[in-house]
């Protein structure tokens, strides 16, 4: 008898055992005689049901979730048997949190072997690096613009102008640097692509290369993440072997070379200008802008800054088109957004949706609300400087301009689940906490107000001169949105107003209430 089974070795799957479920089965298999073949795969992003375990079958891949080693037994007899598990769930493709997902970017994330050239291949990998390589730059920004692909890493900038700029530099050397940094709370996408489909970050980097003429690229990626690196780096080896990466890319006669950089750890290194004084050898401080790095970025030199689901969505705009692309999602917002299911929620995962599904759907349609099942208070999206939102706001679509509207932001595309235990006061209290630790000192607003914010917030929870300490809070605010360099100092003030806004009563502290 032979079995063939899929089983992450993803990160957030390992975290869970899956290299215990691995050695389980692969006892088991021996003990009963039975051919196994396990192939290791990145996660399918339902962190819920991992360890999942993937059959192969005639009738496509079954899962099985969350496996633990104890299971390996009865799981092998009703895999070889096509009998029921108390943990099966059915075929992949159909279940409902994978079912309706609209993937581009993950498309291939846990369908494949990551390391495997000619499963990525197979599966639509180097079609839009093949597309790329017959086009002049100019039009791969063309199309690139077209598409409305805006970057993941936050701020939604427009990739094909950046890219444009970067073109447009009349110099010998230019620079694609790939943040993978990843610091904000609640995200995992970065990561999760570079384990599970590392070869499209690459092929997004070479095509982006293509289209400016920079013949190096960098992947910065955090140290937190030595399976991402190690992947990473297994699979730039794979594509320099294979001559997709060098001095003559597939025999096209033109040039592309990477190579990784690990951050230290200091959440100020996922801004851009900081990352590249890091890769330079430096200590992480923002740079002043202007110059941008499009202009100057790199060593001097002009350097497309991207965020890792911005490099790797752009293979499929060109394998694709533009329209294929811009189809998807609502008004500038266009295409799909890797939105990542964290806290206190009950499913939580990745779910790559297309720009304009509600906030509902995502907490209590693909979540299924509070993992602790108290009723939800709140949520915070994009990472540790975005605003929170209340109940009235789950009805919001998901898309830039809709929730800066209504003084949120998308960020990264994280989502932090709260229950209603939460004390909002204690959460604007760490928010300023947080740029107190990661601020890079060079601005006062920032290094100085993130202190004394926290003292002001610390006041309030005792209950000294509430009114007082809560107006000198929004007024601090002030000044740090307006006087901040960059948005570290410039956006703490989001979760911190936002929860003095929807959520007054938390701050609404007696000293006597304080003192109990
Ligand atoms: C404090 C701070 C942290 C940031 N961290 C990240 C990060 O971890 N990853 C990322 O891609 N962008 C991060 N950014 C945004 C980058 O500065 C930059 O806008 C982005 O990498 C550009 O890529 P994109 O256009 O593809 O989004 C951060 C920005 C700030 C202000
Ligand atoms: S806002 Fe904060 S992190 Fe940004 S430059 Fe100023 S001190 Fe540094």
């Amino acid at each position: 008898m032979t079995l063939t089974v899929y089983i992450p070795d993803d990160a957030a799957a390992l975290s869970v055992g899956a290299d215990d479920v691995v050695a389980a089965l692969q006892t088991a298999a021996v003990s009963k005689n039975i051919d196994l073949t396990v192939i290791r795969n990145g996660s399918r992003g339902m962190l819920w049901a991992e360890p999942l375990v993937e059959q192969v079958t005639d009738k496509g891949r079954m899962a099985f979730g969350p496996v633990s080693p104890e299971d390996a037994d009865a799981l092998l007899d009703a895999m070889v048997n096509d009998s029921d598990h108390p943990l099966s769930l059915g075929p992949t493709d159909e279940i409902p949190y994978f079912k309706d997902q609209e993937r581009l970017t993950f498309a291939r994330v846990g369908l494949i072997d990551p390391l495997n050239l000619g499963d990525f291949e197979a599966n639509g990998g180097l079609a839009g690096l093949k597309a790329a390589l017959a086009l002049d730059p100019a039009d791969i920004c063309g199309i690139v613009t077209e598409s409305g692909l805006r970057g993941r890493g936050g701020a939604g900038f427009p990739a094909g102008i950046k890219w444009k700029t970067v073109h447009d530099q009349d110099v010998d050397q230019k620079y694609i640097c790939c943040n993978a940094d990843e610091g904000d709370s609640g995200t995992f996408a970065d990561r999760m692509l570079m384990e599970g489909d590392p070869f499209s970050l690459i092929e997004g980097m070479i095509i982006a290369g293509l289209a400016t003429k920079a013949t190096q690229g960098i992947v910065y990626i955090r140290s937190e993440y030595p399976h991402a690196i190690a992947k990473m780096q297994r699979a730039i080896d794979v594509m320099e072997e294979a001559g997709w990466l060098g001095d003559n890319i597939n025999g096209s006669g033109k040039a592309f070379s990477l190579k990784l950089r690990k951050g230290a750890g200091a959440y100020i290194c996922g801004e851009e200008s900081s990352m590249l004084n890091s890769i330079e050898g430096k200590r992480g401080t923002v740079r002043s802008k202007p110059p941008i790095p499009a202009i100057q970025g790199l060593f001097g030199k002009p350097t497309i800054v991207n965020n890792v689901l911005t490099l790797a969505t752009a293979p499929i705009i060109l394998a694709r088109g533009a329209d294929f692309y811009k189809n998807y999602g609502m008004g500038r917002s266009t295409g799909t957004q890797a939105f990542q299911l964290a806290g206190n929620i009950k499913r939580g995962g990745l779910v790559e949706k297309a720009f304009g599904v509600t906030i509902r759907e995502l907490i209590e349609g693909y979540g299924e609300g509070t993992a602790s099942g108290r009723p939800f208070r709140t949520a915070q999206l994009g990472g540790p400087l975005g605003a929170y939102v209340s109940d009235d706001m789950l009805d919001l679509p998901m898309d830039y301009e809709t929730l800066a509207q209504n003084k949120a932001m998308l960020g990264h595309g994280g989502i932090t689940v709260f229950d209603e235990t939460v004390d909002m006061a204690e959460m604007a209290r760490f928010a300023f906490e947080f740029c107190q630790i990661e601020s890079c000192g060079k601005c006062t607003p920032c290094r100085i107000g993130a202190v004394r914010g926290r003292e002001t917030v610390e006041k309030v929870l005792r209950g000294e001169d509430v009114a007082r300490n809560i107006a000198l809070i929004e007024d601090l605010c002030e000044v740090m949105t307006d006087g901040s360099l960059c948005a570290m100092g410039g956006l703490t003030p989001m979760p911190v107003l936002s929860a003095l806004r929807l959520f007054p009563q938390d701050f609404d502290r007696a000293p006597a209430l304080a003192a109990e």
